[in-house]
């Protein structure tokens, strides 16, 4: 539709018709037998189903397709409904978490992944992803971080853009064609932040680092073109985001130049009543609007209470019309005015599930596990007998806990790999689950978890464990959280394995020292114990439906590893919010020494036990002193930093070469080392290479004290190593 036709079709709209196309209301709606979650009575009225523009939670090209006729029949202008959905890490063909799609360090992996979950849920009828989540996560205790790809601004804008392009694929006018589907990044603003780490608490930020580092990666979605954007729970400067004028009108829509739809989170219009922020649901729908809010997620403001606004005048026509427009635009760009139902019932056959994708998800698996200990080389797997022992042998629910629209029955699980692995092999393997996920007692114990008999079964399961642990060469040990410890509303202030896992572990190690550990988590926690018994860790996260597959590609070294770590790993929760890149102190601890009166704990390290970007391959790498092609720089001008690496093991492997910048002095306290770009490099034993990166004045910018992205003249280090830990560097200067 032409815009001429769409301002047309605007203006022919009463005003009802006007309110109702921002509106969102569960799917739940269109389903009878569905409960319907969050909002009450609006939504239970058969009335408004066929006026709301918007609903989520429900996929299937068939029921789309009939829900969207019958819906245009009574849409008085026969304007299409959008179909949302949470399309986090793959639709039926499940990738691996987003915080491991960060440690692939990955971008076109991550990209290509993105491209597969649009053609599927475009295929099964969904026209708007809620992905990706852009939120900066620096504290393991906040469960979301398994959503997001992790603490850094820099990695994590990499990966929100490739998210992008590859759910939206390539604009032609700004349309996306319907083997995609628009993204929506989230949540705006700062999210991550939640005080303590406790879910949907507010945010205490200085702007300083809002804008240097918690806002970045937004930008970076919406500047690879992201159609919309969701805001968040959270308060910042005491203000909800939904109602947060300055945040969307000043920051989101001038300074960031975001257009497209803003959506708010599930309820979160009317949660301003509950921050205290809104007097009740009408003035928590006109504070909404005057931020720019065009879709009300699932409270009930809009719908009970804009009508009336705008006849009071308090929300005036032009303001209404602007978020209609903008939703309208939204449709108009996806081709729903032409084309309704943009997929088949053939098209949705061929490629859910297809193998191509599979593929793509087992060798994305296969590049986001990262080793952190390697010990005696026990991987790649030699032995003769193997025993693999853990809760996380049988599970199916390896996919995390936002992949909604899957079925664990798809999941391949590390016995199913295993045994496939093997076959024909000589080598003899054997299972025992040892214990149960969880204690008995723990908080997820609910009713649906809660099992009578729990020591029994534990301590049969550990006499199992025992024996087949003696029985073998090498024991893999599958543990990890929960796959509901992580995700929304998962906050933790232990972060640690369940005690029963950790006694399963304890005692497998009794008799048998041979360990390599899998730890399945969506969140860093505490490994020191995990460490301490084991030859072997590896990171695998929630690794999806190729999980077992992808698994023992690696630890049977068909596939290498090269994951890192998105994320710090702390020695203890006490450390948390953790991150590499912490704005310089006046008393930094030094390096050796117990640096009293400095900037430190009695009780622990500053530092991580592993340190952002770390991870092992199957061979070692030496990297040499960093040279620059010269040692000052004008802002027209670029200097080439320079480390030769070498394969110094005995095995082929690709190593992550990371460049680190850190501004010596400024107009504000800088980070004391800040990723600005990194390359993969895949070297046969022996082998050598040089890696070149080019420095320019743009990466030296920050928030200077003037509130403006500005370089400052004077000193700046750059690193190049392995891991954000590295202190090879050179000194230069900006001029
Ligand atoms: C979450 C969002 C999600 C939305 C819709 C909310 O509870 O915070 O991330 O996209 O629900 O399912």
């Amino acid at each position: 539709m032409k815009e001429t036709q769409l301002i047309e079709l605007l203006n022919d709209m009463s005003l009802e018709e006007k309110v109702m196309q921002l509106v969102q209301a569960p799917g739940g709606l269109f389903d009878d037998n569905a409960a319907i979650t969050g909002i009450a009575d609006v939504n239970n009225s058969n009335a408004i189903k066929y006026k709301i523009g918007s609903t989520l939670s429900i996929w299937g090209e068939e029921k789309l397709k009939k829900i969207q006729q019958e819906y245009m029949e009574k849409q008085p202008h026969h304007i299409p409904i959008l179909f949302m959905l949470d399309v986090i890490n793959g639709h039926k063909t499940v990738f691996p978490c987003p915080l491991a799609q960060g440690a692939t360090f990955d971008p076109e992996l991550v990209k290509e992944g993105a491209q597969a979950a649009a053609l599927e849920s475009a295929a099964d009828g969904i026209h708007v992803t809620f992905s990706p989540m852009a939120d900066l996560s620096r504290d393991a205790r906040w469960g979301r971080v398994m959503e997001s790809t992790g603490e850094d601004p820099y990695l994590n804008g990499i990966m929100a853009a490739a998210m992008t392009e590859g759910y939206q694929g390539e604009l032609k006018d700004n349309a996306i064609d319907e083997n995609h589907v628009a993204a929506c990044v989230k949540h705006f603003a700062a999210y991550g932040g939640a005080v303590a780490g406790r879910d949907y608490n507010n945010v205490e930020l200085s702007e300083y680092a809002l804008r240097d580092q918690y806002l970045p990666a937004y930008q970076k979605a919406i500047d690879a073109g992201a159609k919309m954007v969701m805001t968040s729970f959270n308060t910042l400067d005491g203000i909800p985001s939904s109602g947060n004028k300055r945040l969307m009108n000043e920051i989101l829509r001038k300074d960031m130049g975001f257009d497209g739809v803003l959506i708010s989170d599930w309820g979160a219009v009317g949660e301003m009543v509950n921050h205290g922020y809104a007097q009740d649901l009408s003035d928590a729908a006109y504070k909404g609007i005057k931020a720019g809010v065009d879709i009300d997620m699932c409270s009930d403001s809009y719908p009970k209470n804009l009508e009336k606004l705008v006849n009071d005048g308090m929300i005036s026509m032009e303001e209404l019309d602007k978020c209609v427009y903008r939703v309208l635009k939204l449709k108009n760009e996806l081709g729903l005015f032409e084309n309704p139902n943009r997929s088949s019932k053939e098209k949705a056959d061929s490629v859910l599930l297809c193998e191509k994708h599979r593929a793509l998800a087992r060798k994305a698996v296969a590049k986001s596990l990262v080793l952190l200990k390697n010990d005696e080389e026990i991987l790649p797997l030699k032995a003769d007998k193997i025993a693999f022992i853990g809760p996380y042998i049988e599970g199916e629910d390896i996919r995390s806990a936002w992949s909604v629209s899957t079925d664990d029955k798809d999941n391949v699980s590390i016995r199913e790999g295993a045994v496939k692995a093997f076959e024909g092999s000589g080598t003899e393997i054997r299972f025992a689950k040892g214990c149960t996920v969880l204690d008995n007692d723990s908080l997820l114990t609910r009713d649906s978890f809660h099992i009578d008999n729990w020591e029994e079964t534990n301590a049969e399961l550990l006499e199992e464990a025992l024996e087949t642990a003696k029985w073998a060469d090498v024991v893999v040990m599958c543990l990890g959280e929960h796959t509901f410890q992580s995700g929304e509303c998962t906050s933790r202030t232990n972060i640690t394995l369940s005690l029963i896992q950790q006694k399963l572990l304890n005692a497998v190690a009794e008799v048998n020292s041979n360990i390599v550990s899998l730890i399945m988590e969506g969140r860093p926690i505490e490994l020191g114990m995990v460490c301490e018994l084991s030859k072997a860790v590896m990171i695998t996260w929630f690794p999806g439906t190729e999980g077992g597959n992808g698994i023992l590609d690696v630890i049977t070294g068909r596939a290498l590893p090269e994951g890192r770590l998105p994320m710090s790993f702390p020695h203890s929760v006490g450390q948390e919010p953790l991150n590499y890149n912490s704005f310089k102190t006046g008393r930094p601890k030094p390096a050796t020494g117990n640096g009293d009166f400095t900037s430190r704990y009695l009780d622990s390290p500053n530092t991580p036990l592993f340190a952002f970007g770390y991870g092992l391959t199957y061979t070692t790498f030496e990297y040499s002193e960093v040279s620059l092609d010269k040692s000052q720089m004008s802002s027209q001008d670029k200097i080439t930093a320079t480390a030769r690496i070498k394969n110094t093991g005995k095995c082929e492997g690709t190593e992550t070469v990371q460049l680190y910048l850190c501004d010596v002095s400024g107009s504000r306290v800088r980070p004391v080392k800040e990723l600005k770009g990194f390359k993969k490099v895949s070297l046969k034993a022996g082998e050598e290479a040089t890696v070149s990166f080019e420095i320019c004045e743009a990466m030296l910018r920050f928030w200077t004290d003037e509130n403006k992205f500005a370089s400052e003249k004077g000193q700046f280090i750059c690193y190049i190593g392995p891991d954000s830990a590295t202190t090879n560097s050179a000194l230069f200067e900006l001029r």
